[in-house]
């Protein structure tokens, strides 16, 4: 599907609620599928991802009615599947259900589409083939055939901190006799251990090194925040169009996913926390945020896994700093839905923005005025579909968005949020 965006020439102006957030949402339908009893998930999200790993868990044999609420009944158990698990485009599914499958009574196949089946998932299978995991893959990429048997603990120091292989490790040591330990060289997101921990499993973390016994989950009631990877797009076209101001309701806070916030405060932009809560063992507040003369700084080290997501809109904010931005120790960028530092850089050049690859992340000059007047390519990937749109908000000449159907993928109300602004 094309989407046409014209430039925006008044300001952003009003009040949104953020839709639910992806990663919080795997985890919920997971766990509570895991969790011997009666749990019901407030606020799931309604992307495609999310709604892969609820039909997976369905096809493992989990009583799962999606209402207003999702309602999960589950015996605690997976029953083998009589199909191909099949994960879409969701690199999280596939991961964390390689966790969990590896140390199931059966086997079972998790297929993807194209994209997926092009992902590395040699960061799951060595891990998991420690623990004694059967896993027959194509080269580490999907399809992945597991074998179910069961496993045994390590103690894992990870190279990557990444919250997809650490969440899969965990899972797999739910289940596993002994202490599972997971290092990982910074800190990822912690939805996982979190989660676990409000559905009291036995799960500690000291520094960068999370251990986990295996664990009977309580069912509970959950409600899921707001996802602070989709309110970056409104944070950022606020801060770049000029006489915005927007609150954004109900954003997740979880100190491990608010790298952005950092970025934005350094560059100088106007951002502010207005409400402050806790809700279901996550930190959510309502922000307000308002155009901003902003400048350039550089981005590096630990924070990067704390807005690995939102890098790519990121580089268009920066395209309207004054002074040289610099986004280094991204490589993992490279192995996401897209070659996202690739497929960053060729369309924002496109569009006029002085913006150069480097191996592991951007170099932008800024602040520079955006053309448009072109069409731009979303590689079969959400996130580069609506950093584009932000970006085509402040070209001087209508841009055309092929493939902008992406957004699907974890943010379907997307547009017809920006619309009521
Ligand atoms: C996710 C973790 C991140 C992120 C992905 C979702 C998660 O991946 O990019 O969109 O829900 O755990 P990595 O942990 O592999 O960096």
């Amino acid at each position: 599907m094309k989407k046409t965006v014209q430039k925006i020439t008044r300001g952003l102006k009003g009040e949104i609620t953020t839709p639910s957030d992806k990663s919080i949402s795997h985890r919920a339908v997971i766990l509570a599928s895991l969790a011997k009893g009666k749990s019901i998930i407030k606020n799931f999200s309604k992307g495609q991802d999310p709604l892969s790993t609820l039909q997976i868990c369905k096809n493992l044999g989990v009583d799962i009615e999606l209402q207003n609420d999702l309602i999960i009944n589950s015996t605690g158990k997976f029953a083998s599947p009589n199909t191909n698990l099949d994960c879409g485009n969701s690199g999280t599914t596939m991961r964390f259900m390689a966790g969990v499958l590896a140390g199931q009574n059966f086997n079972s196949t998790l297929i993807g589409d194209e994209s997926l089946s092009k992902r590395p998932m040699k960061r799951v299978i060595e891990p998991l083939k420690l623990m004694g995991a059967n896993i027959i893959s194509n080269n580490f990429q999907a399809p992945l055939n597991i074998a179910g048997k069961s496993l045994h603990c390590i103690d894992y120091v990870s190279k990557l901190a990444s919250a997809q292989v650490k969440s899969c490790i965990l899972l797999a040591g739910l289940n596993c006799d002994g202490k599972t330990k997971f290092t990982e060289p910074y800190i990822s997101r912690d939805h996982t251990e979190r989660m676990l921990k409000f559905m009291e499993a036995d799960i500690s973390t000291n520094n960068t090194t999370t251990t986990i016994q295996k664990s009977e989950l309580k069912p509970q009631t959950i409600e899921i925040c707001g996802d602070i990877s989709s309110a970056a797009y409104f944070i950022v076209a606020g801060l770049i169009i000029p006489n915005s101001e927007i609150i954004i309701k109900n954003v997740g806070l979880n100190p491990t996913r608010t790298g952005i916030f950092e970025v934005v405060k350094k560059m100088g932009g106007n951002i502010e926390i207005l409400d402050f809560r806790n809700i279901s063992g996550e930190e959510v507040g309502d922000i307000k945020i308002s155009y901003s003369q902003l400048k350039a700084c550089t981005i590096e080290g630990e924070i990067i896994p704390k807005l690995i997501d939102e890098l790519p809109v990121i580089a268009v904010l920066a395209t309207q700093a004054e002074g040289t931005t610099i986004i280094k120790d991204a490589q993992d960028l490279r192995n996401k839905e897209s070659d996202r530092i690739k497929a960053v850089v060729t369309e924002l050049k496109k569009l006029g923005a002085d913006i150069e690859e480097t191996q592991d992340g951007f170099i932008i000059n800024g602040k520079y005025d955006l053309q448009g007047g072109c069409e731009v390519e979303t590689y079969h990937d959400h996130r580069l579909a609506m950093s584009l749109y932000v970006a085509g908000l402040i070209c001087r000449h209508p841009v055309c968005i092929n493939g902008f159907e992406w957004v699907n993928i974890s943010f379907p109300e997307f547009e017809s949020l920006f619309s009521t602004l």
